[in-house]
């Protein structure tokens, strides 16, 4: 694991695009694993900065999404495809069609979550997986648990996750399903870039490099992949 501390969120974002962009240019066939929540919106904003700027060409990329709320439209401005969609597809010239979200409206979960693993592993893997971090150490959301889990599958979200959540659905009821990629769709990623910015992380930073490996702490499990950086800001880093 390589900790690197940033200055503040805007450092932090630009150094999580820099190694996004350098992936994108290194490979431009690039399979990228996507993450959302509040955390990784300057990174992106960054990475449509640089596209507008000629800098990065995004043509060619394919992108598999962590995951989406059960129940949720592409359409609902809570669902992650939208925020996907809102936040840089729309601003960049990736094919659409090559874009990936779990799909939440799919009635039968086992059949919907088969169908996302089916496309993981077609498109090759996931050169560079984005990961953010709950507030209780989840990674997508695998949630803390007995037991690490496995490829694509529904989970019920926690009370913890819940909690941290609702503000992004001031008008509606939140869903308390979810489908996320599992944990060892995670760890096949060939590179994982984490970021986690302020103080409501601290302790699952602190869990997650310095904690023992297990599945309730989530996170803890990045200790035995060859390739990760972990870019904080200084609150999220202060328990290290
Ligand atoms: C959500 C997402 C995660 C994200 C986490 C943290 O539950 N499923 O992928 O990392 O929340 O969100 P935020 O960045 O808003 O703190």
């Amino acid at each position: 694991m390589l900790l690197i501390e940033a200055k503040d969120y805007n450092d932090m974002s630009r150094k999580a695009a820099n190694i996004i962009s350098a992936q994108v240019i290194m490979k431009p066939h690039a399979v990228l694993g996507l993450a959302t929540g509040s955390t990784p919106v300057g990174a992106y904003k960054q990475l449509v900065e640089w596209y507008n700027k000629g800098d990065l060409d995004f043509a060619n990329v394919t992108s598999v999404n962590l995951d989406e709320y059960k129940g949720l439209s592409p359409e609902n401005d809570q669902s992650y495809r939208y925020f996907m969609n809102t936040n840089l597809f729309n601003h960049v010239n990736i094919n659409k069609e090559r874009t990936f979200v779990p799909n939440g409206l799919e009635p039968d979960s086992e059949k919907a979550c088969a169908a996302y693993n089916e496309i993981i592993r077609s498109v090759g893997g996931i050169d560079l997986q984005l990961l953010g971090l709950g507030n209780n150490g989840h990674i997508g959301f695998n949630e803390p648990a007995k037991e690490f889990t496995h490829t694509t599958y529904k989970v019920a979200l926690t009370q913890s996750t819940l909690d941290a959540n609702k503000r992004f659905f001031p008008d509606s009821d939140m869903p308390r399903y979810a489908l996320t990629m599992g944990i060892d769709s995670i760890m096949q990623a060939k590179r994982i870039v984490l970021i986690a910015t302020g103080a409501a992380k601290a302790q699952a930073v602190r869990d997650m490099i310095r904690g023992a490996v297990s599945p309730e702490c989530p996170a803890s499990i990045l200790q035995n992949h060859a390739d990760v950086h972990i870019f904080l800001d200084r609150e999220a880093a202060k328990l290290l």
